[in-house]
């Protein structure tokens, strides 16, 4: 962040500010110190090796697990509470079975009270940008995975989350049907330009869908490394053959390699 926008613009921005945070529980020490930031509107992808504290940090952002060490911003604002909110998606889709994938979107809308005729026009347009605008009236047993987790990705992002965490969402969809959600979710954020952080175990996937990669050690995590991925969007999959690409790639690879870490 520059000097002038801390100065001038920290209050406006709904910058995400990192300031040495930490997380304990008691003797394990799961992530820290860590300082980042990621400007409003930004996407960042984190990867990192398997319990290096991704998902409770993930969880500190979102104001659901207080750091113990450092101050986490949001907006200028010290994130002391849950986060009224933030979109998040989780490697299982966590549908609920008896509502269809339109009621399922529209979830958050009814906890807030505010599942308006225009909310219900933006549950079923955002199903429509992610293709499974055909499926409104279907029940998650009758979705594929890739089709479920679109649902749950419109439900995270219908009243216009001020930034959306992604942990691990693809994780568990085939190659080909992660391939495509890499390109729905490029594209929805960007209409959106929601703030967005990915935790992802692909390197690809980080470099495709990130403006900057955060490289994160082994338990407690820190940042090894901070990418910016320079590549113009919309960004098609074909890009990741591009030697350019494939050179961040490595880049990041290698650290996995000299850490002895294996990501999958
Ligand atoms: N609520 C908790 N209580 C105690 N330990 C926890 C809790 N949540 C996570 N941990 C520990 O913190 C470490 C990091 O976990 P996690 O953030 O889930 O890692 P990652 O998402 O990178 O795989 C792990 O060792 C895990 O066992
Ligand atoms: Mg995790």
């Amino acid at each position: 962040m520059s000097a002038t926008r801390s100065i001038a613009g920290a209050n406006q921005r709904r910058d995400i500010v990192l300031d040495g945070v930490s997380k304990r529980y008691g003797t394990l020490h799961a992530y820290g110190p860590i300082s980042f930031t990621v400007e409003d509107g930004t996407s960042v992808s984190i990867v990192g090796p398997s319990g290096c504290g991704k998902s409770t940090l993930l969880r500190t952002i979102a104001g659901l697990e207080p750091s113990t060490d450092g101050v986490a911003r949001f907006a200028g604002q010290p994130i002391t509470k849950p986060l009224e909110n933030v979109g998040i998606v989780f490697q299982r889709d966590l549908l609920l079975d008896w509502r269809n994938a339109l009621d399922n979107v529209l979830l958050p809308a009814e906890f807030r009270g505010t599942c308006d005729d225009a909310t219900k026009e933006r549950a079923a347009r955002l199903l429509d940008q992610l293709g499974v605008g055909g499926f409104k009236q279907a029940y998650p047993w009758q979705l594929s995975g890739g089709m479920r987790q679109r649902v749950a990705i419109a439900r995270s992002m219908v009243c216009h989350p001020a930034m959306l965490l992604l942990d691990e969402p693809f994780s568990a969809l085939d190659a080909l049907t992660r391939d495509q959600m890499n390109v729905l979710v490029q594209d929805v954020r960007q209409n959106e330009n929601v703030t967005t952080i990915l935790i992802t175990h692909s390197i690809a996937e980080a470099v495709f869908l990130g403006d900057r990669v955060l490289v994160m050690s082994g338990r407690p995590g820190q940042i090894l490394d901070d990418i910016a991925i320079p590549f113009p969007r919309p960004r098609r999959l074909s890009l990741r053959e591009e030697p350019e690409f494939t050179e961040i790639v490595r880049r990041i690879r290698i650290h996995f390699e000299r850490t002895g870490i294996l990501v999958g």
